[in-house]
């Protein structure tokens, strides 16, 4: 019966190879349609396409997250969709073939540009020019600022024999999350639920920090004292993102005048200073030693100290605005899928037991991120001119990417909608082979030379809390499905009903 299942399915999958002829042939005979032509949501004066989003009456209406609206966007207009900018912003097309945007980020890779920062582009390149005049970070920077940033700092955040030495530290980290998190279990009978999404977030600024500042901040002490810096960065965290959200709501020519712009510009700064302060306390413990240590066994606070101080206080600063919330995000999710997969788990847990590494845990961790990854979409601003599924994409278009919603549809993956690990492990005969559907599709980490420069750190943070928790406890969810809103990222619909069970 399976077999006969599985075929079917191979049968009515569509071939991308055959596809790709087939639409080829068809445009090549017609000269392409203009820009004006996609279908999509049309902007009124004033109000823009805000119109589209009013509940009951609006094209989409109210959705939760970027998934509901993009499905129903995708479902009434079709494969490439029009969205017009609203507030000066840029008109934003959706590509839902992995083929067309494909297209368009391969030939921007030379000047990949990733609009939405335009906060902290502000705070970098006006408010606090002086400072950082020549060093403008990768989260913000387009263009020459961006790659002369990023060819500084690769090279230290990169590679995986550089990133392992964090090993011991972060296994540590994990440690101290792991009994403390065990201790709040007891004191509330097994049940986390609002305190399990905080201290997550503890242990991953905990962990990221450590990379970034090189020392423990002692975020997951018992009775911190108010004022203690670990309570600084977490307020940063979370009213950046916050923030961020709603900036993005205000009409550029009123925002530096807003409320909020202001609060954000005063929050950055916080942060500064507070990056600021550890990394001179790491300068000063490095001259304390007095002796050059091999390169290979440098931390990469070092090796960015050794470019330039302001490159090690920039780049702190971008671990700690983008590696917090999405490596705790990351966690929970893996966490919920494994709490809802007990076979999974317990494969998970021989592995732990059995010393064999971490094949099968780094699948759960993809296959987690395919159906519930950070970031919804990805985003390019076009440099220049397209001609893409038989219409023209001017330049300074938001070409996106709803990666999302790619990964969990049956036209490109096999039981799309179920969590099944194996599909990252099996041979390329198996119709469940990960291989078979176009490689854009799933891109939780994001495309090309501009792609998630703390991959690395994230992938073994999370790995060795993990391997921590479940080697200690049996994990369940006891509650209806974990449900995700986004906001700007992906966020999870709270509480959590995990339960923790103390194994031998
Ligand atoms: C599981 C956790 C994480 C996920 C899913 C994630 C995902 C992403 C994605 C999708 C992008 C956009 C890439 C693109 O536009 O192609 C990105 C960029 C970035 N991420 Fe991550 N990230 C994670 C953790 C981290 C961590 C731990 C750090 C820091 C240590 C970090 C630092 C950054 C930075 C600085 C950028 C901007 C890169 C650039 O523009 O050159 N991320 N991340």
């Amino acid at each position: 019966m399976m077999k006969v299942d599985k075929l079917t399915r191979m049968l009515i999958r569509p071939s991308y190879a055959r596809c790709n002829i087939l639409v080829s042939r068809n445009l090549a005979s017609e000269s392409p349609k203009p820009f004006e032509d996609v279908p999509g949501l049309k902007a009124l004066p004033i109000i823009g396409v805000l119109h589209h989003f009013l509940p009951i009456f609006g094209t989409v209406g109210i959705q939760q997250n970027f998934f509901n609206m993009f499905n129903i966007l995708e479902r009434k207009y079709g494969p490439i969709v029009k969205v017009d900018g609203i507030f000066g912003r840029g008109t934003l097309v959706l590509f839902f073939e992995p083929d067309h945007f494909d297209k368009i980020y391969r030939a921007e890779e030379t000047n990949p540009l990733r609009p939405g920062a335009q906060a902290l582009d502000y705070y970098r390149e006006v408010l606090r020019k002086d400072r950082f005049d020549g060093v403008y970070g990768l989260t913000s920077a387009q263009g020459e600022k961006w790659r002369d940033f990023r060819t500084k700092v690769n090279p230290a955040l990169l590679k995986p024999k550089l990133v392992k030495l964090y090993t011991p530290g972060l296994e540590e980290i994990a440690e101290d999350a792991v009994a403390r998190l065990l201790r709040l279990k007891d004191e509330s009978y097994g049940t986390l639920s609002e305190e399990f999404g905080t201290e997550i977030t503890k242990w991953s600024l905990e962990s990221v920090a450590l990379v970034a500042l090189g020392s423990r901040m002692g975020c997951l002490q018992d009775g911190l004292p108010e004022g203690h810096p670990s309570h600084t960065l977490t307020y940063c965290s979370r009213n950046i993102a916050d923030l961020m959200y709603k900036l993005e709501f205000i009409p550029h020519w009123n925002k530096e005048r807003s409320t909020n712009f202001k609060k954000m510009m005063e929050i950055y700064d916080l942060q500064w200073d507070v990056s600021a302060m550890y990394i001179d306390q790491a300068k000063k413990r490095i001259q304390e030693r007095g002796h050059d240590i091999p390169e290979e066994d440098q931390s990469v606070l070092e090796k960015l100290l050794a470019i330039d101080e302001r490159v090690a206080v920039m780049m702190a600063n971008e671990m700690l605005l983008a590696g917090i919330d999405t490596v705790a995000f990351t966690t929970i999710g893996l966490l919920y899928h494994l709490a809802t997969n007990q076979a999974a788990q317990d494969k998970v847990r021989q592995e732990i037991r059995e010393q064999k590494g971490a094949r099968y845990l780094k699948a759960c961790l993809k296959e987690s991120l395919r159906l519930m990854p950070v970031l919804p979409a990805n985003l390019r601003q076009t440099s220049k001119e397209h001609v893409v599924g038989g219409y023209i994409i001017p330049k300074g278009v938001f070409a996106i990417a709803p990666n999302e919603n790619l990964s969990k549809s049956e036209k490109h993956y096999v039981r799309a909608t179920e969590f099944i690990p194996e599909r990252w492990l099996v041979e390329k005969s198996d119709p469940l082979f990960y291989g078979n559907t176009h490689p854009m599709v799933t891109l939780p980490f994001g495309f090309g030379v501009r792609s998630c420069i703390g991959r690395r750190i994230a992938e073994l943070e999370i790995e060795i809390l993990t391997k921590k928790l479940l080697n200690t406890v049996r994990v369940t969810w006891n509650g209806p499905p974990l449900q995700v809103v986004t906001k700007l990222m992906n966020e999870h619909k709270k509480p959590f009903h995990f339960q923790f069970e103390t194994l031998d």
